[in-house]
């Protein structure tokens, strides 16, 4: 049974296969609950379930861009020049520091090759199948700047170093809710002062839709938004990715700080405005 993380949302969600849940939190209780209800078709049966059904799916997958993005390869030239405007925004803006960042479901490189590394001095990369990792280490054998390769699923990964940025991209997707807010809050301790964690995933329109092939959930606006509440998470900037095709999912990133954080910046510039 899934403990509960206190989701607000009642938006109603559904499967591939036409189950209808009345919530999320429904959703996570029915599928990951061995228990025979009858009423879902293929249930999913456990949380190592869940893990181990997307770790089949993947493993079946090329460790080639065209894999990774799910046969739409034309995507990737879009998606990175969307990115970098976010990037410099949070450069020139926020003073992001472009020091050491993590891609987090890094597949075998791709942003990490063609994106951050054009900005960032060190990366990290981190994938649940060691495949893909093996890819990563091809890819980067020449390169120094990569530094630690980790396969591990994001829902057991602890975090090597500090980070400026932790970069999550359509990854997030294969959480359940109840991990999700577990790893945003690692996250938020493996931040530098300044960094940024950058939630990039489809959205759906409303409530949520899973897919029981490769075990994954496909959340609203506002669902994301009670995640990174739960996880104690502000959003301070959002972007809706462009020139992507109509009949896709449509796609937004997030940049996220620990809401603490903002807290304490907005007390220090009013004692600042109040001292001078
Ligand atoms: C759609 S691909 C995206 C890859 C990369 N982020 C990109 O945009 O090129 C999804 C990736 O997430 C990885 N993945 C799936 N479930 C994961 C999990 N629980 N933890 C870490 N990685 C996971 C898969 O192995 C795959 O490489």
């Amino acid at each position: 049974m899934a403990s509960k993380i206190n989701l607000n949302s009642e938006e109603v969600g559904s499967d591939c296969q036409g189950s209808v849940y009345k919530n999320i939190q429904e959703m996570w209780d029915t599928e990951l609950s061995n228990k025979d209800t009858g009423s879902v078709i293929n249930k999913i049966g456990s949380k190592d379930n869940w893990y181990s059904k997307q770790a089949q799916y993947w493993e079946k997958t090329e460790a080639t861009v065209e894999g990774v993005l799910g046969g739409f390869g034309k995507l990737h030239k879009p998606d990175i020049t969307d990115s970098r405007k976010l990037l410099e925004l949070l450069h020139d803006k926020y003073d992001l520091n472009y020091g050491r960042v993590i891609d987090c479901g890094a597949g075998m490189g791709r942003i990490t090759k063609e994106f951050l590394l054009h900005f960032f001095k060190n990366a990290d990369v981190v994938d649940q199948n060691p495949k893909y990792i093996e890819a990563c280490k091809q890819n980067f054998k020449d390169d120094k700047r990569v530094v630690h390769f980790i396969a591990k699923g994001l829902q057991e990964l602890e975090f090597p170093e500090k980070y400026d940025c932790i970069w999550i991209q359509w990854v997030c997707n294969y959480l359940t809710d109840e991990d999700f807010v577990k790893f945003l809050k690692r996250c938020s301790e493996a931040l530098v002062q300044n960094g940024f964690i950058i939630v990039k995933e489809n959205i759906a329109q409303k409530g949520f839709i899973v897919d029981k092939e490769d075990s994954s959930v496909t959340r609203s606006d506002k669902l994301f938004l009670d995640v990174f509440k739960q996880a104690d998470l502000k959003v301070v900037e959002t972007q809706m990715q462009s020139n992507f095709p109509k009949e896709l999912f449509k796609v937004k990133t997030y940049a996220l700080v620990p809401a603490q954080k903002k807290q304490d910046e907005k007390m220090m510039e009013e004692t600042e405005e109040k001292t001078a």
